[in-house]
């Protein structure tokens, strides 16, 4: 039976190939920052108060444009429909229902335009990767426009890509077709490789034009060679300049770097490490918050991701002060695990369990919720920001002031 985001995980597991798993799973250099996104939520005590007349949460938030009923967006992953055909159409298309969002990857298998027929442009926004060849990123920019997205996510923690140890022992990005050792692990999972075979989509669609690769391990490969590890501040004023909807920066966790899109009129950020896939060794976005909230001085929205996986890690983030978070493997899990129904079953366990964690701590609604950090939590290792001081220890006189 499948009831958590632990249950989604194994069956995946279980119905992709090796390689496609570890893809999604795995992480860069020896994983410390994937497995500290877990730790530091994990850290974050809660000391509930009674009897505040929390037994309906509202849940409910305007951020960044997007009409949520409860603060969850999916997060851009590149190739996720490669778990299950159309899949990318099928999660946005869960996630509009939930009154949800999806922010679709610039290396999603669905092309942009497909994916916006299909679902209403106001769930959607657009990851942007910018490419060296800055005419390819002026096109992309062009359709999404034309498809009638307005919120424009630029990921800016790629400059390269690292050694991520599990895609290089199954040689995945290193391929420019199938390998034997890739063709062995497809033929493991034949369920999985008869949707494979039947589907029309093997590409990354958005790419198509742009001819990056014949086939799906050649664009794979070549991506991590076509972003800019150049693209600098400037460039994102120019941007702002060009783009006339929402602009958000996704990648940063530094508070000065929150501070300069406040400043560059940026609309939001979402405090990344990638899921672990980048930087090896960076801290956590929950670690971040409280530094990068007090930096943006209510200028800027502030969206979290990274390890997070139940209702109450979603309290914990808004608590703190974060606007909305987003979720990369948890819809990806699910959709490997029961197509669209699965990602709706995600999105719904969130929602439930978000609930619960507030009628349980005591907080009736996103503002008194945040009005309770750090009253109610407790935990000896989150900055507060500011001067950088700790968290105290939870104190009863604070309870009652
Ligand atoms: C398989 C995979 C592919 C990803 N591809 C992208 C991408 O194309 N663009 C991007 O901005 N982030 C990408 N990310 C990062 C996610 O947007 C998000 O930051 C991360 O998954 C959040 O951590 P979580 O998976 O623990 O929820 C990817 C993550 C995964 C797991």
């Amino acid at each position: 039976m499948i009831i958590s985001a632990k249950d989604r995980r194994r069956v995946a597991r279980r119905r992709l190939p090796r390689w496609l798993f570890d893809y999604i799973d795995g992480g860069a250099g020896s994983e410390v920052t994937l497995r500290r996104n877990r730790a530091a939520l994990e850290r974050i005590g809660f000391v509930p108060m009674a009897l505040r007349g929390a037994a309906a949460p509202v849940l409910g938030a305007d951020v960044l444009g997007f009409d949520l009923d409860f603060p969850v967006i999916l997060a851009p992953v590149g190739m996720a429909g490669l778990v299950s055909p159309a899949g990318e159409i099928a999660a946005a298309q869960a996630a509009a229902t939930a009154g949800s969002a999806m922010w679709v990857s610039s290396f999603s298998l669905a092309g942009i335009e497909q994916i916006a027929a299909r679902v209403d442009p106001a769930r959607l926004g657009f990851q942007l990767y910018v490419f060296r060849d800055r005419a390819v990123t002026q096109d992309v920019l062009r359709r999404v426009w034309a498809v009638g997205i307005r919120t424009l996510v630029v990921t800016v923690d790629t400059p390269v890509t690292p050694l991520r140890e599990r895609d290089a022992r199954n040689g995945f990005r290193s391929a420019t077709g199938i390998s034997p050792r890739l063709a062995a692990q497809m033929l493991a999972r034949p369920r999985w490789l008869y949707g494979a075979m039947r589907r029309s989509d093997r590409l990354v669609g958005n790419l198509v034009p742009y001819d990056m690769g014949a086939n799906l391990f050649a664009q794979a490969a070549s991506i991590g060679r076509a972003m800019d590890p150049t693209l600098d501040w400037d460039d994102m004023a120019r941007l702002r300049a060009q783009w006339k909807g929402r602009l958000v920066i996704k990648g940063v966790l530094h508070p000065q770097d929150v501070a300069r899109a406040a400043t560059l009129g940026l609309d939001g950020v979402v405090l990344s490490n990638h899921g672990g896939r980048q930087l090896d060794g960076a801290i956590s976005a929950i670690e971040a918050l409280p530094a990068c909230v007090d930096a943006a001085r209510g200028r800027v929205e502030i969206c979290v991701d990274g390890g997070f996986r139940s209702g109450g890690d979603l309290v914990r983030a808004l608590a703190l002060g974060a606007s909305a978070v987003l979720i990369g493997r948890p819809w990806v899990y699910g959709l490997a695990a029961q197509g669209g129904q699965g990602v709706a079953d995600v999105l719904a366990s969130l929602r439930d369990g978000m609930r619960s964690t507030m009628t349980l701590l005591g907080a009736a609604d996103l503002t008194s919720l945040r009005a309770m950090w750090p009253m109610c939590f407790q935990t000896s290792s989150i900055p507060t920001g500011g001067d950088g001081a700790c968290v105290p220890d939870f104190r009863p006189a604070e309870a009652t002031a």
